[in-house]
């Protein structure tokens, strides 16, 4: 392949999708169909505890993010697992459909999982769409480009002073100690240790 980043010209948006007990941050999102019930498909990582949960539930929740969207939900959402922390604990959310949605979103779709298609990473969620709203007519939506050229001030991430810290660039998640294991990976995106920077 001459230069794969030609995928980051696909615009996408940025969500939040929740289930019951779960959710996290996604881009991978697209309108399938219209109608009075649009079918929605939604690509979800098997590593991620939301896909469990989704394979356990049949309704789902998408949050549309805005541009003006307080980072700290893209940070516990994106960049946390439900199986560590209570997500819900951290962010304001409204209860719709017995779903969570996010309250600083721009509206939101509910779903109904009507059908799925697995590949070797990834689960892709096909729903009916039986309940939307707007909250915000007029707020510009955050795109998963905007996210990409604005996520160091996004994310801004601070360490712990008299420390060696090596913060993963692509994530922002901190490694705390002198050296970095050659063989690291990080233990939230994946990438590994030529992907981290020192900082002291
Ligand atoms: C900008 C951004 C986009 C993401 N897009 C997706 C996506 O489309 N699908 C997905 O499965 N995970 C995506 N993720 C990763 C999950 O949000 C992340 O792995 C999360 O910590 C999983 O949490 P969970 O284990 O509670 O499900 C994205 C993360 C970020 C920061």
């Amino acid at each position: 392949m001459k230069n794969s980043n030609i995928l980051r010209k696909i615009s996408q948006g940025m969500y939040v999708l929740t289930t019951i007990d779960g959710g996290c941050i996604v881009d991978a999102v697209s309108q399938i169909s219209a109608g009075n019930n649009p079918l929605i498909a939604v690509s979800v990582m098997k590593k991620n505890y939301t896909n469990e949960l989704l394979r356990k539930n049949s309704r789902c929740a998408l949050s549309i993010l805005g541009k003006d969207v307080n980072p700290e939900i893209i940070k516990t959402f994106g960049f946390n697992s439900m199986r560590d922390i209570n997500k819900f604990e951290k962010v304001e959310t409204i209860e719709i459909e017995n779903l969570n949605v996010i309250k600083d979103s721009l509206g939101y779709m509910v779903c109904e999982i009507i059908d799925t298609i697995e590949n070797d990473t990834h689960i892709l969620f096909i729903g009916k769409m039986i309940e939307a709203d707007v909250f915000e007519e007029d707020k510009e939506e955050m795109t998963y480009n905007y996210y990409q050229q604005h996520k160091e001030e996004l994310l801004k991430v601070t360490t712990q002073k008299g420390k060696t810290a090596w913060v993963c660039i692509v994530c922002g998640y901190v490694y705390y100690g002198e050296q970095l294991p050659e063989d690291f990976k990080c233990p939230i995106c994946g990438v590994d240790s030529t992907k981290f920077k020192k900082k002291e």
